[in-house]
């Protein structure tokens, strides 16, 4: 037997990765196109927004079948061959969620997440699922970059922007993971796991009231095979998921900050097809929501989302897609869900 082979029977007996690592990661859905030539691109572009009118279906045929590098190639090439700058003319033409689904996959990554946060507390109210997804899901190297970005496309601290908008231990913990400060390596210090777990258990069940600030430290600061364990042990010392204890002792925003992290140490792709299956259950669709992670995961892990949103919910994340939505924005969603299943 390989050495690979041995590894994925250990991993998929060892509690700790529980529905996590069984399933082989699978990638995203939309992949750099061959025999790509952004000047022809930018042509086809130009063609279908120039005169009166605008033709919709080449506009999707180009974008939705290009990744984010060759949509930046395509924006400069317009630029040099056209003498105009793509994003103003998009915005011109377009309009409603359709235009705001193109601008986003025409954003570059890092500007994208920046701008949702900025969005997310801009004006008056506050998306606070927003600001959770983005900070609790993304690593600590992107979290730098997005920290730096915020500062210089608006000039303000992200930290501040966060203080401003958010009060007591939601602040902290947005704060916290703001400072991209997440130990990034693999270590495992068994006495530490235990520790932890203890003092999680301590700071929670075990007494009235609830040490939070606890909670804060160990789900902000240590890495994801540390924290996988710990939850395994503090599964065995109090017979309860830390799931079922983050709900029966933190509430409101805080208690869904704790659960968005723990779901995405547990099982990434999951988080996102629950907040798919959110976005679009019940009347109404959140757009924000829905736009923003069929964007940001396209490249990067929506097949695997895809089959954990069947796996929970029994339906395809492209059936609720199409229930949900109309026209040329139905049309770019489904392209860049990449399938039924
Ligand atoms: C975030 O950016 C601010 C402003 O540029 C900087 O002072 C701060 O150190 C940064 N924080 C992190 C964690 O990179």
């Amino acid at each position: 037997m390989g050495a690979r082979a041995l590894s994925v029977i250990v991993t998929a007996i060892s509690p700790a990765y529980g529905d996590v690592w069984p399933m082989a990661a699978k990638g995203g859905t939309v992949k750099a196109a061959s025999g790509f030539n952004a000047m022809e691109d930018a042509q086809t572009l130009r063609k279908a927004m120039k005169g009166l009118g605008t033709d919709e279906d080449a506009i999707i045929s180009v974008l939705a079948y290009r990744n984010t590098a060759q949509r930046q190639e395509i924006r400069t090439a317009y630029k040099s061959t056209i003498g105009k700058d793509l994003i103003d003319d998009l915005k011109s033409e377009l309009s409603g969620n359709f235009e705001r689904v193109i601008l986003g996959m025409m954003t570059p990554t890092v500007l994208y997440d920046v701008q949702e946060l900025r969005r997310a507390m801009k004006g008056a109210g506050t998306d606070e699922g927003c600001l959770i997804e983005i900070l609790a899901s993304r690593s600590p190297e992107e979290i730098r970059r997005i920290n730096q970005t915020y500062q210089l496309e608006y000039g303000r601290s992200l930290e501040d922007d966060i203080r401003s908008d958010t009060s007591f231990m939601f602040q902290r913990v947005l704060v916290s993971l703001s400072a991209g400060g997440r130990d990034e390596g693999n270590y495992l210090d068994d006495a530490l796991v235990r520790q932890d777990a203890q003092d999680l258990f301590e700071a929670g069940e075990k007494k009235w009231g609830t040490n939070e600030v606890k909670f804060l430290t160990v789900l902000c600061s240590r890495n994801r095979n540390h924290l996988l364990h710990v939850f395994d042990e503090y599964k065995r010392i109090s017979q309860k998921d830390i799931e079922q204890s983050i709900k029966s002792e933190t509430s409101g925003s805080f208690e869904d900050a704790l659960l968005g992290i723990v779901k995405c140490m547990r099982n990434k792709p999951a988080y996102f097809a629950e907040r798919l299956y959110k976005s679009m259950k019940g009347l109404g669709t959140d757009d924000d929501t829905l736009i923003r992670v069929m964007v940001s995961r396209a490249e990067i892990d929506m097949l695997d989302i895809r089959a954990n949103f069947k796996r929970l919910y029994g339906k395809s994340l492209y059936s609720f897609i199409k229930g949900d939505t109309s026209g040329d924005y139905r049309k770019v969603l489904l392209i860049l869900c990449g399938g039924d299943d």
